[in-house]
């Protein structure tokens, strides 16, 4: 059987950088359920940020990090993300990455909101396709290994020891395991608890679910950004970059509301501020079909198309709305997980030989809310850092042959799997999980409406234990995977909840109305998730702050 150096789990931007920064005469593969240029990263729209600007500064980008993430970020990772990301950017750049420009011919930069300079680099409304297409040309230069269209269903854990994963063959079918020195889990967010999200339908929580049944904790996992301008009905992310480019918010008064809540930074106050401002005008009523609108048409044809042409076409085909003409209906969406398997400054998690980075890891660089544009570049900066560090393990570790009780245990799982004989299909599970995570935690949370999440989500475990696959074939069985996925999503919302119902304070993303206040003094600490056989256990560890104290 084959040994790899490095092993990644998920082929979008953390996975593919981590595979990069490995010396070149590792032996480095990828394994993905997805063709990579399907990963999730290939819908990041408005940018990536650097502070490249000649009166911006690290510290600057740092500052605004720290404070838009109500000071839960870790401010040693975020020193290490803000300070490395001028290179980062300018490396993509000679990789190929195809950025807009300004008159000048420099990579050009956008504000995004809650940041005091425009930072935010892009290419058009299309920033995350065009930095993953330029990855994936490096990975093909590279030669690495990608097994794609495989399903990790497990960790190899010897001794403590990560050793490899456990695989099923989408196209062929078979489980495989697949052994490393290290491994690096890069599988991206969860979005996909929540009934609708700006996530891809691939968006299932696996990488943390696989670290979390490994004994890894999970780190702030209660911190879901709702996006605030998602499309009606079907959530699609209608980028910040058209705020940043000068689109305002109007409720059905005609009124730019923002400046009742946020009158300096207006549409560009940070994320949670704007979601809970939407929030809250359509609740007052001042909504129309539970949306907010968008207004684009003064910034002209010439600039959407030229720099929102992704959005635009998206408004035309899914809403039947052009924003050169209307203003897009849009309301708050979930968007983006903030925690996720905990790791140090270099990917490395609680467990030697298994490294995590991107939006399945928790650095944690985006505290209690994520500034738009940091994702990307966590992914580049800590998929870097993460391939790095692995690469440098696995020269310490001597191959040996895999233990079999793995694959063995995966079989009979399989097996009992396709035996199910309950009324169940995986999607009618994994639908009500999304309405009960949507209509529970949403944008605001309750002791009750949490509670009430909790108990159904346990149910739905038990449910989805018992669910009926239809299709009981080898050969691209998406109903198997889909039940795979479906153990994941229910056991990461779980860790939602539980973190959720007990942070009995608002910070960022996590508002309660029982609790409208943030407090420093009980919970300016990150949560902690262990796996125990009666759920989550919760623990608590201190922030990192080096250099701004919280105000
Ligand atoms: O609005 C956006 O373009 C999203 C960016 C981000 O989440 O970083």
């Amino acid at each position: 059987m084959k040994i790899h150096d490095l092993l990644i789990v998920g082929a979008g931007l953390a996975g593919m950088r981590a595979a990069l920064a490995a010396p070149p005469q590792l032996d480095v593969a990828l394994v993905s359920k997805v063709h990579p240029v399907r990963s999730h990263s290939v819908a990041a729209q408005g940018g990536i940020n650097a502070a490249l600007g000649e009166n911006d500064s690290w510290e600057a980008h740092a500052l605004d990090t720290a404070k838009g993430g109500h000071y839960l970020g870790d401010q040693d990772a975020i020193e290490a993300m803000c300070r490395e990301a001028p290179a980062d950017i300018l490396e993509l750049e000679r990789m190929g990455v195809i950025f807009s420009r300004d008159e000048q011919g420099r990579i050009a930069q956008r504000p995004f909101g809650g940041a005091g300079f425009p930072r935010a680099c892009y290419a058009a409304d299309r920033t995350g396709h065009a930095i993953l297409h330029t990855m994936y040309e490096q990975l093909m230069k590279r030669g690495c290994q990608v097994y794609e269209e495989w399903y990790v269903t497990s960790l190899i854990v010897e001794d403590g020891i990560c050793r490899g994963v456990i695989a099923w063959d989408i196209v062929r079918g078979g489980l495989h395991a697949i052994g490393a020195k290290a491994v690096v889990l890069a599988t991206g967010g969860s979005g996909r608890v929540f009934h609708t999200s700006t996530n891809a339908v691939i968006n299932t929580g696996d990488g943390m679910a696989l670290a979390y049944r490994a004994g890894v904790p999970l780190e702030d996992m209660e911190f879901v950004q709702f996006h605030p301008t998602t499309l009606k009905d079907t959530g699609i992310l209608i980028t910040e970059g058209a705020r940043g480019e000068g689109a305002y918010l109007l409720n059905t008064l005609g009124e730019r509301f923002m400046k009742k809540y946020a009158p300096e930074q207006m549409e560009l106050a940070t994320r949670s501020t704007v979601s809970l401002a939407i929030g809250q005008e359509i609740l007052e009523g001042r909504g129309i079909d539970g949306c907010v609108l968008l207004d684009l048409r003064h910034l002209g044809r010439q600039k959407i198309l030229e720099r929102l042409p992704q959005i635009r076409q998206l408004s035309v085909e899914f809403a039947g709305v052009d924003p050169i003409e209307s203003p897009i209906p849009i309301r708050p969406g979930a968007h983006y997980q903030m925690g996720g398997v905990k790791t140090t400054i270099w990917g490395e998690t609680s467990m030697p030989g298994l490294y995590a980075a991107g939006e399945c890891a928790c650095v944690s660089v985006h505290g209690a809310n994520r500034l738009g544009g940091n994702s990307l570049l966590e992914t580049i900066v800590f998929g870097r850092r993460a391939g790095q560090k692995a690469a440098e393990y696995s020269a310490t570790v001597r191959p040996r042959a895999l233990p079999d009780a793995a694959l063995k245990r995966e079989e009979v799982h399989l097996l009992r799997l396709m035996d199910n004989r309950g009324s169940e299909r995986a999607w009618q599970v994994r639908d009500a999980l999304g309405t009960v995570m949507s209509t529970n935690l949403g944008i605001f949370r309750t002791t009750q409406s949490m509670t009430d999440a909790l108990k159904e989500i346990r149910e739905l475990q038990f449910r989805a234990e018992a669910v009926r696959l239809q299709d009981k074939g080898k050969i691209f069985n998406t109903d198997l995977v889909q039940a795979f996925e479906l153990s994941c999503l229910v056991e990461i919302a779980e860790t939602i909840v539980a973190g959720a119902l007990a942070r009995e304070e608002s910070r960022g993303a996590h508002y309660r109305p029982d609790f409208p206040k943030r407090d420093d003094g009980k919970w300016l600490k990150h949560t902690l998730a262990t796996k125990t056989a009666d759920g989550p256990a919760l623990t608590y560890a201190p922030v990192a702050i080096t250099r701004f104290p919280p105000r």
